[in-house]
């Protein structure tokens, strides 16, 4: 099969930790005989600079045409005057909303090796594994925006149609897994969150009785995230809760260069990225994590490319160089850390290992 993946490297760490991803990619497509075609376009600080936009229109018509878009980071000191007008920021958030990526997904489950890392008691962490599932183009983020000298307004606006496609994908995502859904609102206190809450119990009676469905407030699901977080297998919430709970959440993980995420729309295409920014204090010295870019990448093989098998090979692949304690300075005790590129390695190096041990039995 042939299919044609966009990579926007985008600023700092970026094409570093993209460049580690893309060889993964390779070296499955070789071993599977996938013809991968890659193009790589400008976007966020990197895009501002060369172009004055921070999402030029040959990069959206690129991910238009693309099967599925790899992503690194955007932004950095150098464009981050809150009084700028061009944002590299910007340039995601219309990524997102031209593409009509409305459910972003980021899964949570904390490797043994992480676990001493996180800032959580290690009994607290012991078989956690939950996937967040955040409404990604509605909400207080594109609401219309009022400024003036002495004040300024963000409207929170959903529309039932915005409210239902999210949770459905929350639901769906819940059924396939341990069947059970804890929807994330402030329905004691926002209007929008009184429609959300309405809207899950609907969908819950109407289309998914067998998924059990729970309901939380925003402040009391940030305490349960970390005294309870066992508890939870989806998530699902609107978008600025979602923005603050898959932060907190990362937490859980013991590092952010271990999260990958994926967002999705009505069609096979995505947008994959890490959720660790930029990292502009470590970008150029080739010590940034790649294990969460390598995870997004497994993630656009299974959501974008249905290629479950060779995705379930690469999340191996990382598992295992974890396991035999191949970690870069945010996991490593002080001078045992690798490099960028030899984690990259670790991985690539399993598997090919496991494709000569394929190529023997066949
Ligand atoms: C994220 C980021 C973005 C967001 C920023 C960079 C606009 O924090 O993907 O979570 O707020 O959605
Ligand atoms: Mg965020």
């Amino acid at each position: 099969m042939s299919f044609e993946i966009a990579v926007l490297p985008g600023d700092g760490i970026g094409p570093e930790v993209t460049a580690a991803a893309v060889a993964v990619l390779k070296a499955i497509g070789r071993k599977h005989g996938h013809a991968f075609r890659f193009s790589t376009h400008l976007m966020g600080g990197a895009a501002i600079d060369a172009t004055g936009e921070p999402l030029p229109a040959a990069t959206l018509d690129a991910c238009r045409r693309a099967d599925a878009i790899l992503l690194g980071a955007v932004g950095g000191p150098k464009w981050s005057d809150p009084s700028a007008k061009v944002r590299p920021e910007q340039g995601l958030l219309a990524l997102r909303q031209e593409l009509g990526l409305y459910a972003n997904l980021r899964p949570v489950r904390p490797h043994p090796v992480a676990m001493g890392a996180s800032p959580v008691k290690p009994h607290l962490l012991a078989g956690v594994d939950l996937l967040v599932v955040r409404e990604l183009t509605g909400g207080l983020y594109f609401g219309e925006k009022k400024r003036q000298a002495d004040r300024a307004s963000d409207l929170c606006e959903y529309t039932v149609h915005e409210i239902e496609r999210g949770l459905r994908r929350g639901f769906g995502f819940a059924r396939a897994r341990r069947g059970r859904l804890a929807s994330v609102d402030k329905a004691n206190v926002l209007e929008t969150s009184r429609l959300w809450r309405e809207t899950a119990i609907r969908l819950g009676r109407d289309e998914f009785p067998d998924v059990a469905l729970e309901h939380h407030l925003v402040d009391s699901m940030a305490m349960y995230l970390i005294s309870r977080p066992r508890d939870f297998d989806v998530v699902v919430t609107e978008n600025l809760f979602g923005d603050i709970l898959t932060d907190e959440a990362s937490l859980l993980a013991g590092s952010l260069g271990l999260l990958p995420s994926a967002s999705l729309g009505d069609g096979p295409r995505g947008l994959y990225e890490p959720i660790h920014g930029s990292a502009p204090d470590i970008a150029g010295r080739g010590i940034a994590n790649p294990y969460a870019t390598i995870l997004s990448a497994a993630l656009l093989l299974r959501h974008s490319l249905g290629l479950e098998a060779e995705a379930l090979e690469i999340e191996l692949a990382v598992s295992a160089a974890l396991d035999a304690g191949v970690l870069t300075a945010d996991l490593a005790a002080p001078g045992q850390s690798v490099s960028t590129q030899a984690a990259a390695d670790a991985v690539l190096e399993r598997i090919t290992q496991h494709c000569q041990v394929a190529e023997l039995r066949d």
